[in-house]
């Protein structure tokens, strides 16, 4: 750790430990409503279960990005953060509202709008605390001599993915308007947006742990920030194939969003040949692994799969079913959900003095929750295309399908343990690693090695 005031990206991993656990629970319980055990019913209905599901993974994926930022923006920038006890305070307030909001959910408090359920009143709460989190960062930026191109990328991505939190607060009562601008925040996050944060941190993270040029490193980011502007905005439409608006957008949102996994198959390749490039002696080996692991899952679930679905003519008989839930869950997991878990990984070691990457339950963490994931994703794959073909093609009622495609849940469930199990390990070796700075215990050693200590010949030149 460069600085003493990076200390507070630990409290933020931290929370997305405690968020991602919860949310997994949560994971479960529609798991087995799924198929019949619905005992909590009463509790927690599914719509509850579903929201709760949904917006912890959105809370800890944010606090996992500004966890990165508060890491990555003093090291980028050579200097303390701006306000470090601001930063501390945005952290509580942050999980404070995020807990207001599942317990409303809990009450029946909720907007009813997919991914965007949080009430209106604590929308503006989470609008002032992403302000302090972006004027903390802004700050140490402007002041800063050095401004890299990794920075500010994940600085503007930040700032565009604040704003497009806006859109999605607009009152109206008009089902399509909603929808059109439910959309502005969705997809131009996960598809636009985010996928500079991405870029930016993948960036950070391959120039620290593979030693190859910065200049070579982030020429590739323009390029990937150039491919997700250029289709992923437009691509947009393919979300307005059916929800009342013209027609042109079948066109547009079809071709736009069909050129998408372009961004994803750059990043794909950009880490694969930045890792082949540079020296194998970084000892986070680990950390390193899911930063590949990241580019090569986001390839497989959000540009594989949602290529697969994104056509007009195959998502006239997709939309809405499981073979959406197939594609959500590979391309949160590969692209934001790996993102964070590689930045914890990473930082830990440094944050803590603890080399728990060599264990061998770090690569077991990494190894169990993608098999875990993968099998998930293919559960969903066959209940989904079945619920399409029985549902869609031979017309069958929709509770009569449900019932018909239950067996595949259990699938879900099973799979569902085995990720559960490298999640396990991930969280309990983050336990492990203790508080920032802990002292150590007997017979470990301090594991700090920047990538400058490197020797020189793992390091790459043009
Ligand atoms: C224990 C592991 C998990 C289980 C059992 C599980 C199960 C489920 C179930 C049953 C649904 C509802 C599907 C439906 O509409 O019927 C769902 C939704 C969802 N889950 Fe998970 N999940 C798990 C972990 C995760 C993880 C790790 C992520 C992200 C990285 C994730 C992301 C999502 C998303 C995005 C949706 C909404 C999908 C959509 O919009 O259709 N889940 N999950
Ligand atoms: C990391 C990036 C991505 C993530 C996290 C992601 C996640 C999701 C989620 C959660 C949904 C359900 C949203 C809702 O119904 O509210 C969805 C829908 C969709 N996604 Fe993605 N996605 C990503 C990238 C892509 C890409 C690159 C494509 C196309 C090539 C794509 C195509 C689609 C389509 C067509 C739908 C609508 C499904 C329907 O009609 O029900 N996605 N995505
Ligand atoms: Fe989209």
């Amino acid at each position: 750790m460069k600085f003493q005031s990076q200390k507070v990206a630990w409290g933020f991993f931290a929370t997305c430990m405690l968020l991602l656990s919860l949310q997994l629970i949560y994971g479960f319980i529609m798991g087995f409503a799924r198929v019949g055990m619905d005992g909590l019913h009463q509790y927690i209905p599914f719509n509850a279960a579903r929201a709760t599901h949904t917006n912890l993974l959105v809370m800890w994926l944010l606090a996992g990005f500004m966890g990165a930022a508060y890491w990555i923006i003093p090291d980028e920038c050579d200097r303390e953060l701006a306000w470090p006890k601001l930063a501390w305070l945005q952290l509580v307030a942050l999980v404070v509202t995020g807990v207001t909001a599942i317990i409303g959910f809990h009450l029946n408090w909720w907007e009813g709008r997919k991914f965007l359920e949080i009430p209106r009143p604590l929308d503006f709460l989470v609008v002032i605390d992403v302000l302090l989190f972006i004027g903390n960062i802004g700050w140490t930026v402007w002041k800063a001599e050095k401004k890299s191109t990794t920075s500010m990328v994940l600085f503007f991505g930040l700032l565009a993915a604040a704003l497009l939190y806006l859109p999605g607060m607009l009152p109206t009562d008009n089902q399509t308007v909603d929808s059109f601008f439910r959309w502005w925040v969705v997809h131009l996050w996960v598809e636009g947006v985010w996928e500079l944060i991405m870029g930016a941190i993948l960036s950070y993270l391959l120039i620290k742990l593979t030693g190859v040029d910065r200049e070579i490193i982030e020429k590739w980011l323009y390029v990937i920030v150039g491919f997700t502007f250029l289709s992923g905005v437009l691509g947009t439409g393919h979300h307005y194939y059916f929800i009342g608006t013209p027609k042109y957008w079948l066109m547009v949102g079809g071709i736009f969003s069909a050129l998408e996994p372009l961004a994803f198959l750059g990043m794909a390749i950009y880490a694969f040949s930045m890792a082949k490039k540079g020296g194998r002696t970084h000892p986070n080996r680990v950390a390193l692994l899911w930063t590949v692991g990241c580019a090569f899952m986001s390839f497989v679930g959000a540009g594989f799969l949602g290529f697969a679905h994104t056509l007009p003519q195959v998502n006239m008989y997709t939309h809405g079913t499981l073979v959406t839930a197939m594609h959500g869950h590979m391309a949160f997991w590969g692209a934001y959900a790996m993102l964070v878990l590689a930045i914890i990984a990473y930082a830990m070691p440094l944050l803590t003095g603890r080399k728990i990457y060599e264990k061998a339950s770090a690569g077991f963490a990494f190894w169990t929750s993608n098999i875990g994931m993968t099998a998930m994703t293919l559960a969903f794959a066959v209940a989904g295309v079945s619920q399409v073909v029985l549902e869609r093609r031979a017309g069958m009622e929709f509770l009569t399908v449900q019932k018909e495609i239950e067996v595949h849940f259990w699938g879900l469930i099973l799979a569902a343990c085995l990720f559960t199990l490298g999640i396990g390990a991930f969280v309990w070796d983050f336990i492990r690693y203790g508080m920032p700075n802990a002292p150590l215990k007997s017979g470990e050693a301090r594991s700090v090695t920047p990538p400058e200590a490197l020797p020189a010949a793992t390091v790459a030149r043009a």
